[in-house]
């Protein structure tokens, strides 16, 4: 329970951090409902000159007019007070949400590729979209409520003290019944609330994956399974949302319970008392009313655990993410025009929970300038090796070299800025043909620069034949473009970039012969003037390489020119027969 507690103070801290900047208007905001709260008990306080002065046959004209005018007038301070309140206090919770997704998308995109390995993105979706929902009650209405509603209760308490504390004390036995009524619900409300996330989390998660596999799905049926599980996933959120309500309404109604008992308690009480002349009519109406108005700020004070818990079964999400570790980023050598000379030595990778090594003893030097081939049967490791190069994975054991320098010790950002890639699953934007070539740091590069990069490319005619040209918008992915458009469009992209190192992973397997004929000329000449990592899927495509390195189950087991390992007769040669298409090209 302590552990608990101390667990909540700070997450809530953590959350009241976001508020610091706004503090001008959440001090401004908190007066404000501070003033509505304290406007409560004077109404009740009202009653009693109304009742025992106010109302007698010898009223003087000017109490007639100001008595119900000092009604109204009371109820239209609290009400601009309590406007403004409600106001300061929705635009910082909306500034906090926003300030807190902000920095989860800032985090996401820095994490390491191991993280996004192991975690679906919809899980990341739902904490970024749903989860930060949660917050937002916590930090307004709670608090709204927390201090309007506190300093109502005080308020009247010190009223009801006041008038009778005999009575009060009864009162105050009470809430204490209802405090511990509400801690018993608290902790159970939070353990709901977590499974309400990770019941939203499902639903994300199945529904994402359904959107990305239509075809999929259409063509092999798969609509009973998806549909099984989709209706599995929602009927569990409904399960977690039934469970919070029967928790949150059952509690509400304990609280109204036990305020309706104390309330019978006071009348009787209050029927003896007068009897023995310790109250008057107005003193008793006054403190009937004080009670009646401290059980809806009593049960808003305990209804607000609910959306504490939330927020705090919220603030756990987003903070798990947000305090994950970056990706590594020890380097702090900038690698300026690198000449593009790499090489690895006796470097091992095994992938994060892998139990067997994908790349072990890797030894290869790449000259400046060189085209080396990969090639190897699918899973032998050839991707590995490149994403290691980009550092999205580092060695295990080993390193890697650019230019002589240790590349963990070259800043990502520039290591980076060096390497182009165009990979097997191409990755477009829903945005302008333009946009696409001309990406990040590209952003700004000039028309004739991505009119020169797409012609490169064999995209320009296609380009051109688009309703819109370059400002065409493609479609999430790229859908409304054939596979081959979209990988030209990726290969124009890393022309574009022109960096020293170029890694064209399958970046042909989409075409057709005819157009991969066209780009593998256009691939030609960029590799001629930069250090170039290819890995093929057609042999036939990499047989001018300057070097032809084998790799099976993550080892090099040849390496060489085409006419060598042809010669050989070894690995090479075996992979060059099971594609009869390559033999045919030789
Ligand atoms: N993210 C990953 N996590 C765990 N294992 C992986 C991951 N990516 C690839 N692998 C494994 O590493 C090996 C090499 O994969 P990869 O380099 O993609 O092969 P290739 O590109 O030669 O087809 C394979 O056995 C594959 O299952
Ligand atoms: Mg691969």
């Amino acid at each position: 329970m302590t552990n608990d507690l101390r667990e909540g103070a700070r997450l809530y801290s953590r959350l009241l951090n976001y508020v610091r900047p706004h503090w001008r208007i959440f001090i401004g905001a908190l007066l404000a409902t501070a003033i509505a709260g304290a406007m409560e008990p004077a109404v009740a306080a009202l009653m009693k000159p109304l009742l025992d002065d106010g109302i007698r046959p010898d009223v003087g004209s000017w109490e007639k007019i100001l008595l119900p005018l000092a009604v109204v007038g009371i109820f239209v301070v609290r009400g601009v007070f309590g406007f403004l309140g409600d106001y300061g206090m929705a635009w910082i919770s909306n500034g906090v949400v926003q300030d807190i997704r902000n920095d989860m998308f800032r985090r996401v995109l820095r994490l390491p590729s191991a993280y996004h390995e192991k975690t679906p993105s919809s899980q990341t979706i739902s904490q970024i979209v749903n989860d930060v929902n949660g917050v937002s009650g916590a930090a307004t209405s709670v608090v709204t409520s927390l201090i309007q509603d506190s300093v109502a209760v005080i308020v009247l308490l010190g009223w009801l003290f006041y008038l009778n504390w005999k009575l009060t004390l009864v009162t105050f036995a009470m809430m204490g019944v209802i405090g511990i009524a509400v801690r018993a619900y608290s902790k159970r409300m939070r353990r709901l609330s977590r499974g309400q996330q990770e019941a939203n989390a499902l639903v994300m998660h199945v529904l994402s994956e359904a959107m990305h596999s239509l075809k999929v799905i259409r063509i092999f049926g798969g609509e009973a399974y998806e549909n099984k599980r989709f209706a599995d996933s929602t009927s569990l959120q409904r399960k977690f949302a039934m469970k919070s309500t029967i928790a949150s309404a059952s509690i509400g109604q304990i609280v109204r319970l036990f305020a309706a008992i104390a309330l019978a308690i006071v009348i009787a009480a209050v029927m003896h008392q007068v009897a023995d002349d310790e109250t008057t009519v107005g003193g008793f109406v006054s403190f009937i009313t004080a009670m009646l108005m401290l059980i809806p700020s009593l049960k808003r004070l305990s209804d607000i655990n609910a959306p504490i818990q939330r927020g705090l079964a919220a603030a756990e999400s987003i903070f798990s993410l947000i305090d994950q570790v970056d990706e590594e980023d020890l380097g702090t050598t900038e690698l300026s025009s690198p000449r593009g000379h790499i090489r690895f030595e006796q470097m091992s990778f095994t992938y994060p929970q892998a139990e067997v090594p994908a790349l072990a003893g890797i030894d290869l030097e790449v000259a400046p300038g060189e085209t080396v081939a990969l090639v190897g049967a699918s899973g032998s490791g050839k991707t590995t090796i490149t994403s290691l190069l980009a550092r999205l994975h580092s060695p295990t054991q080993g390193r890697i070299l650019i230019d002589g320098t240790d590349i963990s010790t070259i800043t990502l950002r520039s290591l980076r800025r060096n390497i182009a890639l165009v990979s097997q699953d191409v990755t477009l934007f829903n945005d302008t043909v333009l946009a696409n070539i001309a990406y990040g740091e590209q952003h700004s590069a000039p028309l004739e620069k991505v009119e020169a990069a797409a012609a490169a490319a064999n995209a320009l005619e296609f380009i051109k034949a688009l309703p819109e040209g370059f400002a065409t918008v493609i479609g999430e992915n790229g859908n409304r473009l054939s596979g081959g458009q979209r990988q030209r469009l990726a290969i124009a992209r890393a022309i574009l970039k022109d960096a020293p190192i170029l890694i064209l992973d399958e970046a042909t397997s989409a075409l057709d012969n005819e157009s991969e004929r066209l780009v593998q000329d256009a691939l030609e000449n960029l590799m001629k003037q930069r250090t170039t990592l290819v890995i093929a899927h057609r042999l036939s495509t990499i047989q001018n390489s300057d070097k032809i390195v084998v790799l099976s189950r993550g080892r090099i087991v040849e390496s060489g020119k085409h006419a060598e390992l042809v010669a050989r007769n070894g690995a090479y040669a075996q992979l060059l027969h099971s594609q009869p298409e390559a033999v045919l090209a030789k």
